[in-house]
């Protein structure tokens, strides 16, 4: 009871998408204009396709508010197609290779991979969106902040500085690629453009930091509670998302011990510190202190104008799967994705931890979470009779 969870319903080219989430602390002013600023940052990007232009997409609170206060019921959030055109959508029947189109077809045991794409398309991710703005703006009220930055569009690597979360905000908003260095952003035009011109496409990765998180989110009790692993669920569960890694990530597999783990030292004042971050914020399955870092690689876009070699599933012939319109990039609206599933997860994990019923509960239960860490090692001296 009062722990956050939330699904997604809707189809690609049906009434719309939604999100039904449940266990909002009551008491949050929702920002519903914050939330169509996230689902616009998504529909941008360097290298999105038409369907983008089509949507606009804007959010509907169909339930869980009243008077701009959220009530602590299950919250609705609805998302229109513009697209809207299910029952008239025509027949798939020749698989992309890199999509659900095939397994899916297998699976749903139909010919028409159409089917399979309305739900396995990334446009489901506009919910999750959505879902994910509302978690942002809970979890800000107890100084809780997550952001993404792409740090490479194919082969262009971007600078992921380090600074304040506000000052890294604006550059990415700024940024048609979400990322925090501007310098890249001519080269990976380029590449993008010339992926285009050459009918290909390309993927990328980026990178969510999360600050402020107390120590102790998750943990090591069960394999499913471990935090880690839920946010590398969380991110791979994106479409498109391949590979998942936490602070040093597999560069720690060449790393020695002695350089690879982060001292801990101690003050009065500060509490715990640590000399470095190489853990992105994780040990033990556990938060510990440390901002969370970690990094998302997603694969080129499956949809290619010429189609990859495929056959037809209605005689089995020879026939190139199918082209619809589509990204030439969407590594930018992933990023932005991967921020949402970020933000869910990490409220979802807050909820386990703290009393989360209203709002005012939330703030104060985790103000005493973080003063419970702060006050730890002079509670160890009490209790050691010092
Ligand atoms: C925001 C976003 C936009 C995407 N846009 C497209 C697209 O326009 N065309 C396409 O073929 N795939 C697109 N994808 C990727 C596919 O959805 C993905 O490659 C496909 O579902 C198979 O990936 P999987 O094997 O990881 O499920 C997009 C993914 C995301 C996250």
């Amino acid at each position: 009871m009062g722990i956050f969870r939330w699904i997604t319903a809707g189809e690609s080219h049906g009434q719309g998408v939604l999100a039904v989430l449940e266990g909002v602390p009551k008491g949050l002013a929702l920002d519903v204009a914050a939330v169509d600023a996230a689902l616009s940052r998504r529909q941008r990007g360097y290298g999105r396709g038409q369907r983008m232009q089509l949507e606009c997409d804007a959010v509907s609170v169909l339930s869980g508010m009243k008077r701009g206060l959220t009530l602590g019921s299950p919250l609705t959030l609805l998302i229109k197609n513009r697209d809207e055109r299910i029952d008239q959508y025509r027949t798939l029947t020749r698989p992309r290779p890199g999509h659900a189109d095939l397994a899916g077809a297998l699976k749903y045991d139909t010919h028409d991979c159409a089917e399979v794409m309305e739900r396995a398309s990334a446009r489901e991710t506009a919910a999750r969106v959505a879902a994910g703005a509302v978690a942002a703006q809970v979890l800000r009220c107890v100084d809780i902040d997550v952001l993404a930055m792409v740090d490479s569009i194919g082969a262009v690597h971007f600078e992921v500085p380090d600074g304040p979360m506000a000052a890294l905000r604006e550059s990415v908003l700024a940024s048609q690629f979400g990322a925090a260095d501007p310098m890249q952003a001519a080269a990976a035009q380029s590449a993008v453009d010339a992926a285009r011109e050459s009918r290909d496409t390309l993927g990328g990765t980026f990178l969510v930091r999360a600050t402020g998180c107390p120590a102790g989110l998750g943990s090591p009790m069960q394999w499913h509670e471990r935090l880690d692993g839920r946010l590398a669920q969380a991110l791979v569960s994106i479409p498109g998302i391949k590979g998942v890694e936490f602070g040093l990530g597999f560069g720690a597999a060449a790393t020695g011990g002695r350089s690879c783990h982060d001292p801990i030292f101690w003050g009065p004042e500060a509490g715990f510190v640590r000399g470095s971050n190489h853990a992105g914020g994780i040990e033990g399955g556990m938060s510990n202190g440390s901002d969370i870092v970690l990094r998302a690689a997603m694969k080129p876009i499956p949809t290619l104008p010429d189609g990859l070699p495929s056959v037809d599933l209605v005689n089995g012939n020879p026939a190139p799967g199918v082209y619809e319109r589509s990204d030439v990039c969407s590594v930018p609206a992933a990023s932005v994705v991967g921020e949402a599933m970020v933000a869910l997860t990490l409220l979802e994990t807050l909820t386990e931890c703290v009393e989360s019923t209203t709002m005012a509960l939330l703030e104060t239960s985790t103000k005493g979470m973080r003063a419970r860490h702060l006050g730890f090692m002079r509670n160890a001296k009490l209790s050691a009779g010092d």
